[in-house]
C-alpha cells in the first residue's frame, strides 16, 4: 500500500474526497437553517423546536443521581439494563394492555437513534422507503443517510384536517420498497392513525412483505386521550413491524438522549450487533431516570397536558378572528401547523419573521414537499412566552 504525502491527505481534506458522496447531495434542513438564522438575531424567541420550556422533573434526575452514587456507571447489555427493559414492557402492559416482552425492548441514545437502528437493520442503497407526509425532516434525512429513496405521500387535509389516503400508500409500494415509514400522532400535524388504518397497513405488510416503522415518540401527547392507538396492540410479535418511542416529549427529557425500539423477537440479535458498534448502548444511569420516569411519571403527563390544553385554547382565541391566519387545532402533540394567506413561500415568511419580530417558527418545506405553505409552531412553552411569541406574529402578519 502507498501512503499519502502530507500535502495529498490536505488536498482530500479540504476537497472532501473521501467522504462518502452523499454528504455532498444531502438535501437541505430548512428548520434547522430557521434556527440557526434565529439564533443571530438579538432578542429572537423561537417556538420552531419541538420540545417544551419545563425541566425534566426532579423524581426522573434523582433516580439517575442515586444510581451515579449506587456505582452504576459501567458498560452495560447494548440493548439496555434488564430493569428498563422490563419497566418499559411493564408500562406496554400497563398503559396499552398488551404483553410485550422485554426481549422484543431495545433502549437506544433517543428515539432518532432508535430509528437510525430500524432502518439500518432493513435498509439497502437504492431501497424506497413510503413515508406518510407531512413528516419531521430529519426522519426523511435519515433515509437519505442510508442512500435509500424517500418516496413522500401526502396526507390530505381539509379545513386543517388531515387524513390518510390508504389506497394512496399501497399504490406508491413497488418492488424497491422496504419500509413504510408512519409518524403517529404525526409532528408536524398531530394526525393519529386510527385502528382500523393500522390493521389494513398491518395486514397489508403480512401480504407483501413491506415492513413498518411506526415512529410512536408523541403517542402520550394526546391531548383528550391517555394514548394513541399503538401499532403493538393490533400486531401479533411476528409482525414485520419496527416501533419507534423515546423518553424526550412526554417526561421533558430531550436533552437526555433516551428512547426505545420495539421489534419482532428474532431482532434481538441483530439490533444488539447495531448497538455494540454504534454507541454500545445508552448510558447507564440514565436508564435508571428511564425506569423513574416510567414508573412515576403519569401525573407528570397529566399536568403538561393540562398546560398545553391551556396554551391551546390561547391559539385559538389569538387565532380566532385572525383574517389570515388559518389554524385547525390539532388533538395530539403540541405543535400547529398552520397557513397564512397569501404565503405560499414558507421559507421566506419565517426569515420575514426572524427580521421583524424576531420570532423562529420552522418553515413547512422541511416537512415535506407539498408544505410550502405552511409553518409550524410549538406551543408547548410558557404562558407569557406564547403570548409574546403571538403577539409578534400578529404585528407582522396582519
Ligand atoms: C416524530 C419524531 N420522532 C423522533 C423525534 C426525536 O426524538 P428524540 O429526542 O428521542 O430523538 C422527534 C423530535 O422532534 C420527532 O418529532
Amino acid at each position: 500500500m502507498e501512503f499519502l504525502d502530507l500535502d495529498q491527505q490536505m488536498d482530500i481534506k479540504k476537497n472532501k474526497l473521501n467522504y462518502r458522496p452523499i454528504f455532498s447531495t444531502l438535501s437541505q434542513n430548512p428548520g434547522a437553517e430557521i434556527i440557526r438564522y434565529g439564533r443571530r438575531k438579538e432578542g429572537a424567541l423561537t417556538l420552531a423546536q419541538g420540545q417544551g420550556s419545563a425541566p425534566t422533573p426532579d423524581f426522573i434526575s434523582n433516580a439517575t443521581h442515586q444510581a451515579m452514587l449506587e456505582g452504576k456507571t459501567f458498560y452495560d447489555s447494548p440493548n439496555g439494563v434488564p430493569e428498563l427493559r422490563q419497566e418499559i414492557s411493564d408500562y406496554y402492559k400497563r398503559i396499552f394492555n398488551v404483553d410485550i416482552p422485554s426481549n422484543r425492548i431495545y433502549v437506544t441514545t433517543s428515539g432518532t437513534n432508535a430509528m437510525d437502528y430500524a432502518l439500518t437493520a432493513l435498509l439497502d442503497p437504492g431501497d424506497d422507503v413510503i413515508a406518510i407526509t407531512p413528516i419531521w425532516k430529519n426522519l426523511l434525512s435519515a433515509v437519505e443517510v442510508a442512500e435509500a429513496n424517500a418516496i413522500e405521500v401526502p396526507l390530505n387535509e381539509q379545513d386543517g384536517q388531515w387524513s390518510l389516503d390508504l389506497d394512496a400508500v399501497f399504490d406508491a409500494v413497488t418492488d424497491k420498497t422496504r419500509a413504510i415509514l408512519v409518524v403517529s400522532p404525526s409532528n408536524p400535524t398531530g394526525w393519529t392513525i386510527t385502528p382500523d388504518e393500522i390493521k389494513a397497513l398491518l395486514e397489508f405488510s403480512r401480504k407483501t412483505g413491506v415492513w413498518i416503522i411506526a415512529d410512536e415518540v408523541y403517542n402520550r401527547l394526546t391531548l383528550f386521550e391517555d394514548h394513541a392507538p399503538s401499532f403493538l396492540e393490533y400486531a401479533h410479535d411476528r409482525e414485520l413491524l419496527f416501533t419507534v418511542n423515546s423518553f424526550s416529549k412526554a417526561y421533558a427529557m430531550t436533552g437526555w438522549r433516551l428512547g426505545w425500539l420495539v421489534g419482532p423477537p428474532c431482532a434481538e440479535e441483530i439490533i444488539c450487533d447495531i448497538a455494540l458498534y454504534n454507541t454500545m448502548g445508552a448510558p447507564t444511569p440514565l436508564q435508571y431516570g428511564g425506569i423513574a420516569a416510567l414508573r412515576h411519571g403519569e401525573d407528570f403527563i397529566k399536568e403538561q397536558k393540562m398546560d398545553w390544553i391551556k396554551n391551546r385554547a390561547i391559539l385559538e382565541e389569538h387565532f380566532k378572528n385572525h383574517n389570515r391566519i388559518q389554524m385547525a387545532p390539532p388533538e395530539a402533540t403540541f405543535y400547529s401547523f398552520f397557513r397564512v394567506d397569501g404565503e405560499d413561500k414558507c421559507i421566506r415568511l419565517c426569515r420575514d419573521l426572524v427580521d421583524k419580530v424576531g420570532l423562529v417558527l420552522a418553515p413547512g418545506i422541511g416537512f415535506g414537499k407539498d408544505c410550502a405553505g405552511y409553518v409550524r409552531l410549538c406551543y408547548a412553552v410558557s404562558e407569557p412566552r406564547l403570548n409574546e411569541a403571538l403577539d409578534r406574529l400578529e404585528r407582522a402578519v396582519r
